[in-house]
């Protein structure tokens, strides 16, 4: 009988069994996205835009208006080296990330992740027969272990994928420590791959500090961000991906044969949520965001056995369970069936046991629910 591809026979599931929708009655920690609306007038643009008939094919690449604006913000609020040419508006981030593995890979290299990592980029390596190599960060703040990075690197290393701020740890890695990344991609001639979709919610002392920006970045600096995370826009499926030339017209091939390009009316949607007037909007996400981050930090410290780093970005905190005795699967198990709260085992993630990632992008009363039942649970046992 004619089967699928081998590598597709067993590839992880990754973090999906738990991100299940739970019953209405469990409170649910686990997915990544905004508990907000999308502000109304990114809304009305698309709606527009659709009546003014933009549904037939175009510029596969992104509109030039749309390219233009979202290079200039790049280059502008981070100094990203992006021009209208130089940009690809995809499917979402994530489909950014897989062209650029697909485009700077071959079967057989490696790619470095620093872990524990968003599962998405190992299962997308292992799709494309690219070996993920996960170097563990430092327990303590999440932040990377440069002599682990250096010793992992082999003459079949081609590439390190950054993620700061970080899912799931919540780290943002500091200007001196993209700095010492950018210098060992630079030592063993390596692409980085820097994914900065969380690049506005950094709550940390420093700035937010993109590779491209720095000199010798931009030539082996790809950049992936997007409209989900920022804009509470995750189901309109927008990203936008900026690198070096060679990268991006090859890249360009790809996004014409694979989608030809995001739906033609949402680009009018993403133009409109690069304004001022929804920067502001952006404002107040954050500051609610800090609310539910100050909740979550005060509401672990205040259970026995828990404990958390504090999260210096997006909207993810990554609790330590390990004096609990349980293993995080055993914990996020038991945690939903007895406590009806639905958290993600780091466990599943390489590098992540002894912790379960809490998404606070939930609303306040959530958070303040499931602290209530986690610390009832854990006093009951
Ligand atoms: C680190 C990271 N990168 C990329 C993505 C994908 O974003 P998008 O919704 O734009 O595909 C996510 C989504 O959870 C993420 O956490």
């Amino acid at each position: 009988m004619v089967d699928i591809a081998e590598r597709f026979v067993n590839l992880p599931a990754g973090i999906k069994p738990f991100l299940a929708a739970p019953p209405a009655d469990v409170i649910r920690w686990t997915v990544g996205e905004p508990a907000f609306d999308t502000p109304q007038p990114i809304v009305e643009a698309a709606i527009k835009s659709l009546n003014e008939g933009n549904t037939k094919y175009t510029r596969s690449e992104g509109s030039l208006e749309l390219c233009e604006c979202a290079a200039d913000r790049l280059r502008e609020r981070y100094d990203i080296p992006a021009t209208t040419e130089s940009v690809i508006i995809t499917p979402g981030a994530k489909q950014a990330l897989l062209y650029t593995f697909m485009v700077c890979c071959e079967p057989g290299d490696e790619v470095i992740l620093l872990a524990p990592a968003w599962p998405s980029y190992d299962i997308q390596c292992r799709m494309l027969q690219v070996k993920p190599i996960h170097v563990p960060v430092n327990k303590e703040n999440f932040h990377p272990d440069f002599d682990a990075i250096e010793a992992a690197i082999t003459n079949k290393t081609k590439m390190l994928v950054i993620n700061s701020p970080n899912n799931p740890t919540g780290a943002v890695y500091t200007p001196e420590e993209i700095t010492q990344l950018l210098e060992i991609a630079k030592k063993h001639d390596l692409w980085l791959i820097s994914d900065e979709i969380y690049a506005r919610l950094n709550w940390s002392g420093w700035d937010h500090l993109s590779p491209a920006s720095l000199e010798g970045g931009g030539e082996r600096t790809i950049v992936i961000t997007g409209w989900s995370k920022s804009f509470a826009m995750t189901g309109w499926r927008i990203g936008i991906v900026s690198g070096p030339e060679k990268v991006m017209q090859a890249m360009g091939k790809l996004q014409a044969n694979a989608c030809s390009h995001i739906p033609s009316f949402l680009m009018d949607a993403a133009l409109a949520a690069l304004t001022s007037e929804i920067d502001d909007a952006v404002e107040e996400f954050k500051q609610e965001y800090l609310k539910r981050r100050q909740i979550l930090m005060d509401g672990i410290a205040a259970i026995d056995g828990l404990s958390m780093p504090e999260p210096e970005g997006a909207f993810y905190g990554f609790v330590d369970i390990s004096k609990t005795r349980m293993d995080s699967t055993t914990f996020a198990t038991k945690a939903l069936s007895e406590a009806r709260v639905q958290m993600i085992p780091g466990g599943l993630l390489d590098g992540g046991e002894g912790f379960v990632r809490i998404s606070y992008a939930c609303d306040e009363a959530t958070l303040h629910e499931g602290l209530d039942r986690i610390s009832n649970w854990l006093e009951s046992i």
